[in-house]
């Protein structure tokens, strides 16, 4: 009986082992996209595959210079806009501050004050896909965004930069309130 005792400790290996074969896996290895997977190791995507939540609005761009070239997909509708309005005083304000200009209480501190959102070239300048790109990627110092909202998210924030933040009246006052 002892003896036999000996072996459970192997015998409790025995399952861990048998994971070590190459064919172990054969079920959990299949096409469909994990958690953590990137798009870069997923495209094409399989076959009949469900866009997420989102995500259909925009083709997957890697960085702002593509993005720059996209077309902006969503109207700027009275809701695009204020669904951009509402995402653009939780993630845009500290920074660049409720008028836009970069004046967040953030934005205060920061050696490189963040650039004027209401200036000529962000308000018509530069395409509606650059401002998107920022979000998406960030900048030399501002961090990226493309974590935080859905690309069309995204596209309601440029929305408001573009067709709301300089008619907004709470847009004028200083700081985050
Ligand atoms: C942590 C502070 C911070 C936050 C938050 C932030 N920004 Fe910025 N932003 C900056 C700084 C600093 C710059 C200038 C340097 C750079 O581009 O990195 C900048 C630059 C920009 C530019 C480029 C303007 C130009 O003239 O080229 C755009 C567009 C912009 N931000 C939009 C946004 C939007 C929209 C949000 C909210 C989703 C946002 N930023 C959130 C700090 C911030």
């Amino acid at each position: 009986m002892i003896k036999l005792l000996r072996w459970i400790p192997l015998i409790a290996l025995v399952p861990s082992m048998a994971m070590a074969w190459p064919w172990s896996k054969d079920m959990a290895n299949q096409i469909s996209v994990k958690p953590q997977e990137g798009p870069d190791a997923i495209i094409p995507f399989p076959q009949r595959s469900v866009p997420a939540q989102g995500t259909q609005t925009t083709p997957y761009v890697h960085d702002a210079d593509a993005a720059m070239k996209l077309a902006n997909p969503v109207p700027a509708t009275p809701k695009s806009i204020a669904n951009g309005r509402e995402l653009f005083k939780i993630y845009c304000v500290p920074c660049h501050g409720n008028s836009g200009t970069g004046d967040g209480l953030v934005g205060q501190k920061l050696i490189v004050r963040p650039f004027d959102l209401t200036a000529e070239r962000v308000q018509k300048e530069v395409p509606e896909g650059y401002i998107w790109g920022h979000i998406t990627f960030g900048g030399a110092l501002m961090p990226s965004y493309g974590n935080d909202m859905y690309p069309s998210e995204r596209w309601d924030v440029v929305n408001y930069v573009r067709h709301g933040l300089l008619t907004d009246p709470t847009a004028t006052k200083t700081g985050t309130k």
